[in-house]
């Protein structure tokens, strides 16, 4: 089986928990790392430590499974080599010949005035994709620091298909921080959906299987783009999840906006920038698009006992809370797609899983 995990929101939405669980779970042969590049900050809590991924795929928890890194992402050399070493996966780690490189030319350019005005991560990403359409870019062959990791990625992966065995795609970002389909120009320097995740690897999408779409139970947001979804305190008010939110948040004498609050007592934080992050309810009509272009064959919701406390740690669906079950439910019926893992912890083991094996395409 061929699988693809995607972000069905803005980024953040905990495609590196599904990743890392997936890997342990479905042992796959190869797992790709497609998507931007090391903009992404994935985590992973796994053995009761965190990892805080921009280049490696959090399925490295895995150590049967090799790991690569498609032509389509961009790579930071520096922060490749203190993963590589951190998660101690050398020899295991491969990179396509045709990776771009990011140089001190792209960072330094990353944080001009309209890296400001859209609020990126300042990894160097858009500029170093801009070389690449300019074709002025360096690619991971013309550095000899990567000659023993370099390979052909689209290989490997084809072959392995071709042989039965299984490969997890794990894409980055999310739906609406797409070049082509999200709030442009408060995007990313690239589409984000499951068909560039593909594209990126080197894997034509009549070998996918499975588009996993990873949505939050709410959402949240970095960056300077006027967020649409930005959680109301009048909205807060209306809804007991929300207000019982609150009043813990403020219990604890968290400073700021109503929405700041509940951004602070949730742990909503930039992974890479460190930045506050906005919160907004579950946009469905968002969620049911999203999960439309990206193909989705099931969907995985996440964070669910950050809204609903009792879900913590469950594992079984028939200890679910009540309103936490209600919420998966309308999720999936408003997006139109099952929702197949649910997530109640940020352990690789918190998980529900709802799958009956890999789900076939109908
Ligand atoms: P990007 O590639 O940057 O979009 O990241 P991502 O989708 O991998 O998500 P990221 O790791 O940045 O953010 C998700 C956060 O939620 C992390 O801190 C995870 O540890 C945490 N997390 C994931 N699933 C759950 C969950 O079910 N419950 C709780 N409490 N935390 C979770
Ligand atoms: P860039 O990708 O660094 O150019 O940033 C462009 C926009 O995408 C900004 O709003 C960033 O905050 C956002 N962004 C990029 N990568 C991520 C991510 O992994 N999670 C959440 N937001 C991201
Ligand atoms: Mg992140």
């Amino acid at each position: 089986m061929v699988s693809i995990v995607v972000g069905g929101h803005y980024g953040d939405e905990g495609k590196g928990k599904v990743v890392s669980y997936l890997a342990l779970k479905d042992k796959p042969k190869y797992i790709a790392r497609a998507g931007v590049g090391p903009n992404a900050g994935h985590t992973v809590w796994f053995e009761g430590k965190k990892y805080g991924l921009r280049m490696i795929t959090c399925g490295f928890v895995n150590p049967q499974s090799e790991l690569l890194i498609g032509a389509g992402v961009l790579v930071d050399i520096k922060r490749l080599m203190d993963e590589i070493q951190m998660c101690g996966v050398n020899g295991r780690i491969f990179v396509d010949k045709r990776c771009v490189v990011i140089e001190q030319e792209h960072k330094d350019a990353d944080v001009g005035a309209n890296s400001k005005k859209i609020g990126t991560t300042g990894s160097g990403c858009g500029p170093a994709n801009s070389a690449r359409v300019n074709r002025t870019a360096k690619l991971a062959r013309d550095f000899p620091e990567l000659k023993d990791y370099i390979v052909d990625v689209p290989q490997l992966l084809n072959d392995a298909i071709g042989e039965g065995r299984e490969v997890l795609i794990e894409a980055s970002q999310g739906f609406g921080l797409s070049l082509y389909y999200g709030n442009y120009p408060y995007v990313t320097s690239k589409d984000t959906s499951a068909s560039s995740a593909a594209a990126d690897v080197g894997v034509g999408p009549t070998r996918i299987d499975d588009v996993y779409v990873i949505f939050k139970a709410y959402m949240s947001r970095v960056g300077e783009d006027p967020f649409v979804h930005y959680l109301t305190d009048e909205e807060v008010k209306a809804s007991e999840v929300w207000s019982s939110i609150l009043k813990k948040a403020q219990e604890k004498g968290i400073q700021g906006t109503t929405n700041q609050k509940i951004a602070s007592y949730l742990g909503e934080v930039g992974t890479v920038t460190g930045r506050p992050r906005k919160i907004g309810s579950f946009d469905f009509e968002l969620g049911r698009y999203s999960a439309m272009v990206n193909g989705a064959t099931q969907i995985c919701i996440t964070c669910l006992d950050k809204l609903y406390p009792e879900a913590a740690g469950v594992r079984d669906i028939k200890k679910l809370p009540k309103d936490a079950l209600a919420h998966v439910k309308e999720i999936e019926e408003k997006v139109g797609v099952k929702a197949t893992l649910l997530s109640t912890g940020p352990d690789v083991w918190d998980v529900i899983d709802l799958r009956n094996g890999p789900a076939k395409r109908t």
